[in-house]
């Protein structure tokens, strides 16, 4: 393997893992139950991948990763130690970040272990919520005492790093599930927590149950009860929907908000790399043909417009604890909506319930 280049900005590498033992029928994400006979060949595949882009030949050579994030999909749901040699095969800086996204159900210390000893110091727990009827409303198969399990294991390991994945807004979930859910949450303490609304995304079985859709009032509701218990906890709200122990951010997920560039393998996994956007192909069996046959994995790809990129910029950094600068808003017409802290435009708690309505208005 040839030596990575050194840089400045941070550089990300995205793996993607896609199968799962059984679909949530609210998820769009490019994943299959059914093809679990092509796990070997695809890790293989993603070695192979890495190792092209790792030699000081190919047109885009990676520099070595700050960040690694492997997700899917179910990463946990393949071979540990096969895992293991796939992120061994990315070089990667000293003190990069590397997470991998678990299910609840799949966790036992030895994978923990195998993981820690392949770099891994950090995981992110799909936990959803901690109230089991409404698990089960969101199709998921774990209950809460897995949750307790996965991370004693993730803490044996002595890995020292996990954010936990809540989801609101799954139907028959009333306030007092949801306070129980954050509540359960930060009782494992954790460095991280993820809360993301439930989203109806096209094409999926939840789409077509209107009756099951969540209601506006109440995901705000949520947000403010979310924000207010975590942030009791100590845990600082960075991005709408992050909040982590000051230190503990996802510098992952930072380098993908600060319009960085990152490297993505495997099926429907997207890039960024010198201004250029593009993605996989999208299924399992086509990116293992490829690589099989040495042709580009790449789907499509575009160069975004430089306004068009500032723009998306801006909507990125609004997100952020950071915000916009000054000039970028009239925020005077905002009031308790943004707030100016450093010259920049900041949003408040009500601001970041309406980010996408505030994003309209950037300039
Ligand atoms: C795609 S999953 C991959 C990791 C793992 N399979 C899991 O479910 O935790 C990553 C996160 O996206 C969330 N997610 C997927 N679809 C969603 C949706 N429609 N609305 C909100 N969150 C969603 C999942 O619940 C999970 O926490
Ligand atoms: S939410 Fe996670 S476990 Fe469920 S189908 Fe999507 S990727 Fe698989």
């Amino acid at each position: 393997m040839s030596t990575p280049q050194p840089t400045s900005d941070p550089f990300g590498v995205y793996l993607h893992v896609p199968f799962c033992a059984k679909r949530c029928d609210y998820c769009a994400f490019a994943t299959w139950t059914d093809r679990h006979h092509l796990i070997d060949d695809y890790l293989d595949a993603l070695i192979v991948d890495i190792g092209r882009h790792s030699r000081l030949d190919h047109p885009r050579t990676m520099p070595a990763a700050d960040t690694i994030f492997v997700g899917g999909g179910t990463p946990t749901l393949v071979d540990p130690s096969g895992l293991a040699r796939v992120i061994e095969a990315i070089p990667r800086a000293a003190d990069a970040e590397v997470t991998v996204e678990c299910n609840p159900d799949d966790v036992t210390p030895a994978m923990m272990r195998t993981y820690a000893a392949a770099g891994v110091n950090r995981v992110s727990i799909g936990v959803q919520s901690m109230a089991p009827h409404v698990l089960l409303s969101l199709g998921r198969t774990h209950v809460p005492a897995n949750v307790e399990r996965a991370v004693d294991a993730v803490r044996s390991a002595g890995i020292p790093t996990f954010n936990l994945d809540l989801i609101y807004g799954g139907a028959g979930e009333r306030l007092v599930d949801w306070e129980r859910t954050v509540s359960g949450a930060l009782a494992l303490q954790p460095t991280h927590i993820s809360a993301y609304a439930l989203t109806i995304e096209a094409g999926t079985p939840l789409a077509l149950e209107p009756e099951r859709h969540p209601d506006d009032d109440d995901l705000a509701d949520k947000y403010e009860v979310a924000d207010a218990m975590l942030t009791a906890a100590g845990l600082v709200n960075y991005e709408v929907s992050n909040w982590a122990r000051p230190g503990h951010e996802c510098r992952h997920n930072l380098v993908y908000w600060h319009q960085g560039d990152y490297q993505g393998f495997g099926c429907a996994a997207h890039s960024h790399r010198g201004g250029r956007r593009f993605w996989n192909v999208r299924t399992p069996d086509r990116y293992i043909d490829l690589i099989r046959r040495d042709e580009p994995v790449e789907a499509a790809g575009e160069e975004l417009p430089a306004e068009e990129r500032r723009m998306e910029g801006l909507q990125l950094q609004l997100r952020l604890r950071e915000g916009v600068p000054r000039e970028a808003l009239d925020g005077d017409e905002l009031p308790g909506v943004v707030e100016l802290h450093d010259d920049r435009w900041v949003l408040t708690q009500r601001g970041r319930l309406m980010a996408n309505d505030v994003s309209l208005r950037l300039r």
